[in-house]
């Protein structure tokens, strides 16, 4: 039977790498909510799930995998990996940030933030850190002297709406303050460079394609020493393995020093998930994906947007799309679609077959 993706090429005609990598039941347009495995992250994990079954294998090579995905993610993000501290979650990466800021510091956020980047900032309200909201296209105007820190995502996970990281960046330069984006809904469709942030977090398991529970944060190097590692732990020692018994706090001097040890088989898939988006490449996607969602704007008669996801307003459209196998997802009243590398243009046909 030919691959339900078999109609898909690039430009150049060559076959789209998502035609075989992937096996979606139906059409997925629901990265938003999580991400689909690629097959070389699938099986990797279900190889290492058989070895710890029957105890074939020391921990040690589970481990090694977070050190891949740390450096493939830097290099998607463009810095090196010493910038680079892994964890669970967005919120456990956040809350060091946000647990080290001065006492009264002053945060801006978007009103519709996802609650991992706000509540970090929000439960420090006891020693005088306050948080501000505007709209997320005020932010860059909303700025002032008395801002020291602006928490935003890159993509907003309700609406899809894509930050103007270039204005956001040149008031926090005029004003002096901290940046901290949250990349969870960009990083793997949308260009980004961490060197212009002092802080880009981002959670793997959606537009990266893996499981639950791996997530990185960049911190510019000027930043990092203000960084209390509270959760300081054996993994984040300067030598791994000698810093497993008793005192001194021994850590390692770069950014490493934030790290939670890893939940290795998170971590497993993740490395070959990262290392193909590599591959592939993050322009190439970022085209495949806008072009898909823009696709699907045009069918409903929308204007073209920048965007991999597409919020519409069809607050009951997601039961219909379901009964037809097509997984979407309803946030905020409106019908939210995400588009990514398993996505092909049959896949635009049939969601706009449901809903016209
Ligand atoms: C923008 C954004 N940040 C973070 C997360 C997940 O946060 P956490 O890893 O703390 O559960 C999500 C999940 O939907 C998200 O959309």
């Amino acid at each position: 039977m030919p691959s339900r993706n078999a109609a898909q090429r690039t430009s150049a005609g060559e076959a789209w790498p998502g035609e075989t990598l992937f096996s979606p039941a139906g059409t997925y347009l629901n990265t938003a909510s999580y991400g689909l495995p690629p097959r070389p992250g699938w099986e990797a994990l279900q190889a290492a799930l058989a070895d710890w079954h029957q105890g074939r294998t020391s921990w040690e090579p589970w481990g090694e995998s977070t050190e891949r995905a740390r450096a493939s993610w830097a290099r998607i993000v463009g810095v090196g990996p010493e910038r680079v501290a892994i964890g669970a979650t967005v919120a456990g990466l956040i809350a060091f940030v946000a647990a080290s800021l001065p006492d009264g510091s002053r945060v801006l956020a978007p009103d519709v933030e996802f609650t991992s980047l706000l509540f970090p900032f929000l439960a420090q309200a006891g020693r005088g850190v306050t948080v501000r909201t505007v709209p997320p296209r005020e932010l860059a105007a909303a700025m002032d002297a008395g801002t020291d820190v602006v928490a935003f995502s890159a993509v907003q996970m309700s609406t899809g709406e894509v930050a103007d990281l270039d204005a956001i960046v040149a008031a926090a330069d005029a004003h002096g303050t901290m940046t901290i984006c949250d990349a969870t809904q960009a990083c793997g469709w949308l260009p980004l460079d961490a060197g212009r942030l002092d802080v880009l977090v981002a959670a793997a398991y959606k537009w990266l394609l893996s499981p639950r529970g791996s997530a990185f944060m960049a911190v510019a190097p000027e930043r990092l020493e203000a960084i209390l590692p509270a959760a300081a732990n054996w993994f984040a020692g300067e030598d791994v393995h000698a810093s497993y018994f008793g005192p001194p706090l021994r850590l390692a001097g770069d950014a490493r020093r934030l790290d939670t040890s890893p939940a290795w088989f998170s971590w497993v898939g993740t490395a070959p998930a990262l290392e193909l988006l590599e591959e592939v490449g993050v322009e190439r996607i970022h085209a495949h994906d806008v072009g898909l969602a823009n696709a699907f704007r045009a069918g409903l008669g929308l204007e073209p947007g920048h965007s991999a996801i597409v919020s519409v307003d069809l607050p009951d459209a997601e039961a219909p799309l379901a009964e037809e196998g097509i997984a979407a997802a309803t946030r905020g009243g409106r019908l939210r679609t995400s588009w990514h590398l398993y996505n092909t243009e049959d896949d635009v046909a049939r969601a706009l077959a449901v809903l016209l």
